[in-house]
């Protein structure tokens, strides 16, 4: 694997740190590979995303996740080394023949964006798991805390997100601050015309291969998703590791996850675009991009009729690995496709009535956390500054002050207090409210110095911020949201809407 910025590691790998009762915390190595498999299908048994598990019975470990985590460990990851996963050890199983592996969580790292800012990571917690007799001591929350959170920060991740299991990550200072849209499910696929008689289809998909990464990489801009402001980029680690590397790691039945498919003009032989399809919770198109010589509604059918039989395909050899039983029962007709294409884009205009809105709102959100809002301000200031140079606040002198009530987990400040001068960003920094009668002795200083600065305010309850931050939801859905979030006054109110306008966010879920 080529090294990049993405397999940066900021803290020793050979730290341990001792939990006391022959347990240990410590990072992997790809030694670790098969215990870690073993926990993994121990843990995830009860999860089954497509096939219903029968009443009553206690399923076998998921050959899903103990493949997905051997992968992760196979030091070619596209958002990991073999070295990124933290560990509990207990020592004292080996003596009883038993996996020492007792609890579990991944580190990755992904390419992100924050509006014209595309040269950022954002870090993932994932496959996290603990063995059911280990569970409810905190051996999670020390892997976040001690090992997963201090290296993500050290790195200069931006920020942490998970998808995860509902509420768990709140405790550990996570919010639900980005929202995956999923515009639409097309549940009938006969609703796609048929090729006519006599006809071929003018554009065909051919799998990528390593020789078509500079192609991927060139075109996978903020245009994959130009609906949306803040997001995750495929770059060249991603398409490394789906498109090559992940073909040596292959096992039988559990093979990757994710196809990308190179689209070919048949007239010219030409690459004329691209397309990434996920298989995990069925047939899932991930993103569709089309270089600006194809007229997309001479494209689109020919393009999804392709998905559906590569999909009807992929799915008569899974039936060919099922016992006798079980292939009785499997049918080899994708009952569904799910497009994750905003719902401005030109496809889903075009698709209609075909495409049934997402009756899930936003789709799915992703807990989120953003720890040092002074750090996170910095990185995002060519945005902020762009954002604000386009609004009525252009050229703005004064200082922003954002009051959070309280210190809590999983956000290092009081408050926040940004500087501008002449619309630029010059400083970022924590704040805390002084009360009154220091806010009047403050004010009394600047006054003698004749320098009394504009002073623009608003208070947000804890780790609220985080949403506006993210362009999740605007100034005014939080302040309904909670009591305690409110502005000083019409310009705060202005300064704050040009700064945080509501955006669409692009997460693509599981890179595994
Ligand atoms: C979820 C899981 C990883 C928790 O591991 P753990 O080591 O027991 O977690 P911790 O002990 O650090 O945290 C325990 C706290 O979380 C709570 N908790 C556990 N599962 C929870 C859930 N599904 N939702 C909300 N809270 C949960 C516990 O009650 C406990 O709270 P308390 O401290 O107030 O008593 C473990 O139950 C597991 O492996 N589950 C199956 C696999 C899975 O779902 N993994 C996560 C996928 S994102």
């Amino acid at each position: 694997m080529t090294q990049t910025s993405i397999h940066l590691q900021a803290t020793p790998r050979d730290r341990t740190v001792d939990l006391g009762d022959g347990l240990i915390m410590r990072w992997s190595t790809k030694a670790d590979s098969d215990n870690v498999a073993e926990l993994m299908g121990e843990a995830f048994r009860w999860l089954s995303f497509l096939d219903p598990i029968p009443e009553g019975v206690i399923p076998g470990p998921s050959a899903t996740f103990s493949s997905a985590s051997r992968r992760l460990l196979s030091g070619k990851n596209g958002t990991m080394t073999d070295r990124d996963y933290a560990l509990v050890e207990d020592t004292t199983r080996p003596r009883d023949n038993k996996n020492p592996i007792v609890a579990c969580v991944a580190m990755q790292r992904h390419r992100a964006y924050y509006g014209c800012v595309d040269d950022i990571f954002f870090g993932k917690p994932e496959l996290i798991a603990t063995r059911p007799e280990y569970r409810n001591r905190g051996l999670v929350r020390k892997l976040l805390y001690e090992m997963i959170h201090p290296e993500s920060e050290a790195r200069g991740d931006a920020l942490q997100f998970i998808a995860g299991i509902p509420h768990f990550y709140r405790q550990f200072g996570y919010t639900y601050a980005m929202a995956n849209y999923l515009s639409g499910k097309i549940a009938d696929l006969s609703s796609i015309p048929a090729l006519p008689p006599g006809k071929t289809e003018p554009f065909i998909l051919r799998k990528a291969t390593a020789a078509d990464i500079p192609y991927l990489v060139r075109h996978s801009t903020n245009d994959v998703s130009p609906y949306t402001s803040v997001g995750l980029k495929y770059g060249p680690e991603y398409y490394q590791y789906t498109v090559a590397d992940i073909l040596e790691l292959e096992q039988p039945g559990h093979n990757s996850i994710r196809d990308t498919l190179i689209v070919v003009n048949a007239a010219t032989g030409k690459d004329v675009g691209f397309s990434i399809v996920s298989h995990m919770v069925g047939l899932k198109v991930e993103a569709l991009v089309l270089d600006d010589s194809v007229v997309l509604k001479d494209a689109l059918y020919p393009i999804l009729r392709q998905f559906i039989s590569n999909e009807k395909h992929r799915l008569e050899a899974k039936k060919a690995t099922l016992s006798v039983e079980e292939a009785e029962k499997f049918s080899t007709a994708p009952p569904y496709m799910l497009l994750q294409v905003h719902p401005k884009h030109p496809i889903t205009m075009l698709l209609g009535s075909k495409i049934a809105p997402s009756i899930t709102g936003p789709g799915y959100r992703v807990m989120t956390r953003i720890y040092d809002y002074p750090r996170f301000i910095r990185i995002i200031t060519p945005e902020l500054e762009r954002r604000l140079s386009k609004s009525p606040m252009a050229g703005l002198t004064g200082r922003l002050r954002l009051d959070f009530y309280r210190k809590v987990e999983g956000n290092n400040a009081k408050g926040l207090e940004i500087l501008f001068e002449d619309g630029k960003i010059v400083e970022a920094r924590e704040w805390a409210n002084p009360g009154p009668e220091k806010t009047v002795e403050e004010y009394l200083a600047w006054k003698a110095e004749d320098k009394v600065p504009v002073i623009y305010a608003a208070a947000f309850a804890p780790l609220t911020f985080h949403s506006l931050l993210t362009g999740d939801r605007s100034l005014e859905e939080l302040a309904w949201s909670f009591g305690e979030n409110r502005v000083k006054d019409e310009a705060s109110t202005l300064l704050l809407n040009s700064l945080f306008p509501k955006v669409s966010h692009q997460i693509d879920g599981f890179f595994w």
